[in-house]
């Protein structure tokens, strides 16, 4: 039976810990040229622009000995009206796995359904889960724990926060959100988390107030891909939930900074804090990498 990654639903609590220890494994360089994918292809197929989702799965595709296949719908059959499910049910003949960025995330799901290969979420407008994994990694890696701590992200409920949520949810860390009215996270994702939650999982709106005595701070733009004709109003609501050194300071001495990136700097955080010494972000960056390794060692047989 085939195991798609569209949301981080789709891994157990303990699936999710094995791949984050699996991944800091692989970045220490353990089992460096084993190669569990030499003779497949990975596709890799891309709605929207990307830097470190694609880059970070071509290398690790490559290191793990497979061939990685980007595409986008405009050079496919798919521009020409070719349907979801006909390019589902060819692709699955020649690749061993997919990874997909779309805009609508039902688009992943009729994809994924009409797939015989392990579908992977590279990004869709409600989840970000290869993001999620490396952020768990992330903060593992810094704080040696996961459990109990306090994660605050303020700015836009968006996919990055979405996927946040079902982190807190299955890895047990307390989450703050801050966002002005009208920018909550998904209602439904987030009850589903809280059902299951042993952890609290908040969303307020005052960034000081979620700042507060937080472990881990974590941003992402405001204005997410496909939103852009909501700039000058997103803008303008989310002005007070700049990552400051002032929002900075109401957090624990030893705060990470988190972003899953491309950073807008000057809107939601500044150069002080992204550059600074509580940053994390370029960590989080590379382990992209490492962590979506681990995954595909696991998904791909
Ligand atoms: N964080 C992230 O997914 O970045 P890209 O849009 O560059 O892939
Ligand atoms: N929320 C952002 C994340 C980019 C990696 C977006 O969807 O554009």
């Amino acid at each position: 039976m085939k195991r798609d990654f569209i949301t981080l639903w789709d891994l157990s609590a303990e699936e999710t810990d094995r791949i984050i220890a699996r991944a800091i494994g692989l970045k220490a360089g353990r089992d460096a040229g084993k190669c569990p994918l030499i003779g497949r292809s990975i596709g890799l197929l891309f709605e929207k622009p990307s830097t470190r989702t694609r880059v970070s799965f071509e290398v690790g595709i490559y290191q793990l000995g497979g061939q990685p296949i980007a595409m986008n719908p405009s050079e496919l059959q798919l521009g020409r009206g070719e349907t979801m499910a006909d390019t589902a049910r060819t692709l699955s003949r020649y690749l061993s796995a997919i990874m997909m960025r779309t805009h609508a995330h039902a688009t992943l799901e009729t994809f994924a359904t009409h797939a015989t290969i392990p579908v992977v979420n590279g990004l869709s407008d409600l989840h970000h889960p290869c993001q999620a994994l490396a952020d768990l990694m992330t903060i593992r890696e810094r704080k040696g724990i996961l459990k109990g701590l306090k994660v605050a992200f303020i700015g836009d409920g968006n996919n990055v926060c979405n996927s946040l949520i079902q982190a807190a949810a299955r890895m047990d860390f307390n989450l703050t959100i801050a966002t002005p009215e009208g920018f909550e996270p998904n209602a439904e994702i987030l009850q589903g988390a809280r059902e299951t939650a042993k952890s609290e999982i908040v969303v307020l709106r005052d960034p000081k107030e979620a700042a507060g005595l937080a472990d881990v701070v974590y941003t992402d733009v405001w204005v997410s891909m496909g939103q852009e004709d909501q700039t000058e109003k997103k803008k303008k609501k989310l002005r007070d939930y700049q990552i400051n050194s002032r929002l900075l300071a109401c957090a624990k001495k030893d705060v990470m900074v988190l972003h899953c990136l491309p950073a807008h700097r000057g809107e939601e955080i500044t150069d002080e804090v992204m550059d600074g010494p509580h940053s994390a972000v370029f960590d989080q960056a590379e382990n992209r990498l490492h962590a979506q390794k681990a995954l595909l060692e696991m998904l791909v047989r």
